[in-house]
């Protein structure tokens, strides 16, 4: 029910164009990546290729030790979900899950009633005759979802698929897609260019731009110690600092109010509520700190805010741990 995956020196070029530039790439049994990146990275090149749905130029891809390379993609047992729905218009609910196992050798009884439970694993049960445009976007989703899991595959690989959804249900959708990856067990790689899905949903992420994985870590340790300064802005908010004449990163959460005379002094231009946080952009106007002139982005506990009626134009002092600072790899924006 599950394989791992190895990727092995990729490259994907079309023309004189580079959409995969070396990959290396090892997913365990089981586990739950994200592709990560912005647009044109090469996210959707890399999973076309995963599901043989496209052949790299160079090196090779291995599912469970076995070399699938040159595999045609119904070999590979992989289910997939794009962003756009791509039902089957003119079928019900249902028949779109059990054309899914037209290809095996099944009983239309088996196929119905494999295609019906896995309905219900979605939730979806009471719609099983609805044709698809008389869904939303959230339950269209739900039976695409279903017909990549009813043939039991390996691989669940998910193109963006929550993308053109409302953050309500998207959110809900990530929560129902984290534990049917859980209960069925499959490895499923999930490509988003969005942080917070990959945070919250990924065992482990794989940080992409122009066609490389910079970093492929836990979200936490991506978080916290970022490969370089393209990681450390692309992944949360981060201000950059020069300390002792290194390039080092501090997260806006990290810093704390000073008394008036210590710390560097800054004044804000900007305050918005967050809820448990306010989160200011402040200019330092400390001519002795070699962050002079610059802007940082700076969360306050929301009730330190409001005790100390913090408003823009005003001026605060501001401390930093030295501990805070995550030293960063400079690199030019890639
Ligand atoms: N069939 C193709 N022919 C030529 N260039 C292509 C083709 N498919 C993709 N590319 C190029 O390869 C690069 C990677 O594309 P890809 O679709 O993998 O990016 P992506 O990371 O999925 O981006 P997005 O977040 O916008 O979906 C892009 O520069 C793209 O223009
Ligand atoms: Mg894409």
């Amino acid at each position: 029910m599950a394989k791992s995956l190895h990727i092995q020196s990729l490259s994907k070029r079309y023309g004189k164009a580079t959409a995969l530039d070396g990959i290396q790439l090892d997913v365990r049994k089981g586990e739950f990546i994200s592709l990560l990146g912005p647009s044109g990275c090469g996210k959707s090149t890399l999973l076309r290729i995963i599901a043989g749905l496209d052949d790299p130029s160079s090196g090779s891809v291995l599912m469970d030790g076995v070399d699938v390379t040159s595999s045609s993609p119904a070999s590979r047992n992989i289910g997939m979900v794009f962003q756009s729905y791509a039902l089957f218009p003119n079928m019900s609910v249902l028949k779109n899950i059990e054309f899914a196992l037209k290809p095996r050798k099944l009983s239309s009884q088996i196929r119905k009633e494999k295609a019906a439970r896995m309905l219900e694993t979605v939730g979806l049960s009471d719609f099983a005759d609805r044709m698809p445009h008389q869904l939303s976007g959230g339950q269209q989703q739900r039976v695409a979802l279903a017909r990549a899991l009813v043939v039991e595959p390996d691989f669940l690989l998910l193109d963006e698929p929550l993308s053109a959804l409302d953050a309500n249900v998207r959110y809900q959708l990530q929560r129902e897609i984290r534990r049917i990856h859980d209960k069925f067990g499959m490895t499923t790689i999930m490509v988003t260019h969005d942080q917070d899905e990959a945070l919250t949903m990924a065992d482990r992420i794989a940080v992409m731009t122009k066609g490389q994985i910079v970093q492929f870590d836990t979200p936490q340790k991506i978080y916290r110690y970022p490969a370089d300064s393209f990681v450390a802005s692309f992944i949360g908010t981060s201000n950059q600092i020069l300390s002792g004449g290194k390039m080092k990163v501090i997260r806006p959460e990290h810093f704390t109010v000073a008394d008036i005379g210590e710390g560097i002094e800054v004044k804000v231009e900007s305050i918005h509520f967050k809820g448990a946080f306010y989160r200011l952009t402040v200019r330092v106007l400390d001519r002795t700190s070699p962050s002079f002139n610059e802007k940082w982005a700076v969360d306050l506990q929301a009730s330190l805010v409001e005790e100390k009626h913090v408003r823009i134009g005003e001026l605060l002092n501001l401390l930093i741990n030295e501990g805070n600072l995550i030293p960063v790899k400079e690199v030019v924006t890639r």
